[in-house]
């Protein structure tokens, strides 16, 4: 596999060896138990990665102390009772020859008491609005050489419970990152102020940690080569420690950036290009000899073999890649870059950690029920008939196809993809594509029947006579008709005005100011239009998601084409003007020519209406959006199960 040389090229970290440069970056899941310990459902995701050839795997975040405890299920390594749930992880991992991982942490500032029971304890007390703005308690000279014990102890644990390696959590803001920056260590004692006082914490750390686990044993690093906020770290600062660190013998180091406070900078959104990172990683390979990890929106092979190629890492970490397709490496080298379940870098993953839910993944939603979710084949096949090819009915349609079903499908636009045609639309929503591509692959190669521009009646299903019908007929915009003057040639709706259909203006008003609402804004903004948005909340882009947010709410606020008005709706629409209120008082907005709806969506479900009346076919369900209109994580997963189910 020419193609791919480097990046299965075996490579040596100390004296271990990894089969080939790929590497699943760590991944919080919350998919512990309450006491950190490895679940059964942790370990058949994990080896379906390492069944796939994944060169390494860091596993997540792991506690060392309860106090520092990041997350409510995530892993820990703080009590010698955790080993024997790690030792099935690690052994399960090394009968597919993968090197596991531990990445031990201390969540220090980023810390919060509801989850840990504790105040969150740091080396100043600066408190981090992000997650919850908790002041820390100022740990004590005895507290800083307990927190050193436990890293040691933590280590020992790692190395009975098979762990071939073991990272230091030095990025994201948590412990190390903590006194090492200056942002976040406003000491004046032993451990703060002149640089040599700042490197104190992280380099007995990493004494007592080598100390416990020997010179043979690979230790390496984590950091964020830039805080990316005033004041912290930079890419200097952060190479210097590395370097210093290198020369006490660190094995290797594993280049993130950004702390909760930068947190897109942690985890690129499909805002940013792919690779965005890959400087800072061969910005340390410019100073180090040891091996150097890189990560950030590394989503395709070949784009990392590429980097590899160029000498900007020594390895990849792809966590999202791996988390969205488990077979990401294996499908490449078969040459089946389609079929691959493209992470999008949407973030929804993040945002179920950090909204105490568990992990799961959009496009993926198999990840974390490995084992429940294996697709088997059908005992007794049927016909099936799939209304709706947006995500939910080709995800029902393609599974059910490979279980062995004889299933049709059928959409009434001239291609699939549902919501995702108008979803995907814009400079910095065009992963959305992702989604469907794939799915419009998989629904082609497992066989169904495809019947594009064709509108189901209850008549048509009738006389098809399936076994199984499943309606995913999703939604459309909601445009009030009883709203004065809504039937004016100004007014359209977000569809339209994304997919092209409506000619874009000059000057328009955009009713709603959440994610659809944004999404239009940006786009006619994009096309040179100027918007005025109005929303009745207090605050735009509440449905985002906290990184989304931290990306985009600046981004609108920066675009001199979008102006916002909250606490405001319309009242009535005229040839060229809209009425706007704002708490009681009302303002005529002129010169406008268009009025886009893109504020609320509505069911298009009568045929489940008509169906449940007619009753002559009583197996049918209805799926998706169209039983209630909901995010794309939510009707992927219907789709996924009415699939199953069948
Ligand atoms: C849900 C989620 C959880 C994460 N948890 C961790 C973690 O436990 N430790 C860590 O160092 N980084 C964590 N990260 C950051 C990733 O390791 C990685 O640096 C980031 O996602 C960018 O890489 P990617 O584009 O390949 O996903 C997490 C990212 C996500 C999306
Ligand atoms: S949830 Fe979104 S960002 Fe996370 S792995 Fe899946 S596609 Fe990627």
């Amino acid at each position: 596999m020419g193609e791919f040389k480097k990046l299965l090229e075996p490579g040596f970290i100390k004296n271990l060896k990894i089969k080939n440069r790929t590497s699943m970056g760590p991944m919080e899941k919350q998919w512990g138990d309450r006491l950190g310990n490895v679940t059964q459902f942790y370990i058949d995701y994990m080896v379906e990665r390492a069944k796939n050839d994944v060169g390494m795997i860091t596993m997540e975040s792991t506690f060392i102390d309860p106090v520092g405890r990041g997350n409510i299920y995530q892993l820990g390594l703080w009590d010698d009772s955790n080993i024997a749930s790690h030792r099935r992880l690690t052994d399960a991992l090394h009968e597919y020859g993968t090197i596991a991982v531990t990445e031990l942490q201390h969540s220090s500032r980023t810390g919060a008491t509801y989850k840990t029971g504790f105040q969150p304890a740091a080396p100043s007390a600066v408190p981090c609005e992000v997650s919850g703005g908790y002041i820390p308690r100022v740990m004590t000279i005895d507290d800083i050489k307990d927190c050193i014990e436990k890293y040691a102890a933590a280590a020992r644990r790692a190395r009975e419970a098979g762990y071939d390696m073991v990272t230091l959590h030095g990025a994201h803001g948590y412990i190390l990152n903590s006194f090492l920056s200056p942002f976040s260590n406003k000491r004046t004692d032993e451990y703060g102020g002149s640089l040599e006082n700042r490197y104190r914490f992280g380099t007995e750390v990493y004494q007592a940690v080598r100390a416990e686990l020997g010179e043979d044993y690979p230790l390496g690093y984590r950091i964020s080569a830039d805080e990316f906020v005033e004041g912290g770290l930079t890419l200097e600062d952060t190479r210097a420690f590395m370097k210093h660190l290198e020369g006490m013998g660190l094995d290797y180091v594993d280049v993130s950036s950004g702390i909760y406070e930068s947190a897109p900078m942690i985890i690129h959104t499909m805002d940013f290009a792919p690779g965005g990172l890959l400087p800072y990683a061969a910005g340390m390979k410019e100073v180090l000899e040891i091996p150097v990890i890189a990560t950030g929106r590394l989503n395709d092979m070949r784009f990392a073999e590429q980097a590899l190629e160029r000498n900007e890492c020594d390895y990849v970490h792809m966590l999202r890649a791996f988390h969205a397709d488990p077979e990401i490496l294996t499908k490449t080298l078969r040459g089946d870059i389609e079929d691959i379940n493209m992470c999008m870098a949407c973030n929804k993953c993040i945002d179920l950690m950090f909204g105490d839910r568990r992990v799961s993944c959009v496009v993926n939603p198999s990840a974390g029920r490995e084992r429940e979710m294996a697709i088997k084949p059908a005992a007794h096949k049927k016909s099936v008939m799939v209304v709706g090819g947006g995500l939910a009915g080709m995800e029902t349609a393609r599974i059910a196809a490979q279980r062995g079903h004889k299933v049709s499908l059928y959409e009434k636009e001239d291609e699939l993809g549902g919501a995702v045609r108008w979803a995907s639309k814009g400079q910095y929503r065009e992963e959305w594509w992702q989604a469907a591509r794939y799915r419009i692959h998989s629904v082609n190669a497992s066989g169904v029947d495809v019947h594009l521009g064709q509108e189901m009646t209850l008549a048509d299903i009738k006389a098809a006579n399936p076994d199984v019908v499943i309606l995913a007929t999703g939604t459309k915009p909601f445009v009030p008709p009883y709203l004065p003057g809504v039937n004016k040639p100004i007014v359209t709706d977000y569809t339209k005005v994304l997919l092209g259909e409506t000619k874009v203006g000059k000057n328009a008003v955009v009713i709603g100011g959440q994610n659809i609402g944004l999404a239009t804004a940006e786009f006619l903004s994009e096309h040179g239009c100027k918007c005025t948005v109005i929303d009745d909340a207090d605050a735009i882009g509440t449905d985002l998601g906290g990184i989304k947010q931290m990306v985009v709410l600046p981004r609108i606020e920066g675009d001199e084409n979008i102006t916002v008005r909250l606490n405001s709706n319309v009242e009535r629409i005229g040839d060229d003007w809209a009425e706007v209120q704002c708490k009681g008082e009302s303002e005529i907005l002129e010169g406008i020519d268009m009025v886009v709806f893109a504020w609320n969506r509505d069911m298009v479900r009568h045929l489940a209406d008509e169906m449940a009346v007619d009753g002559t076919l009583e197996n049918f369900r209805l799926i998706g959006d169209a039983a209630w209109p909901r995010e794309p994580i939510e009707v992927i997963y219907e789709g996924a199960m009415a699939g199953r189910q069948i």
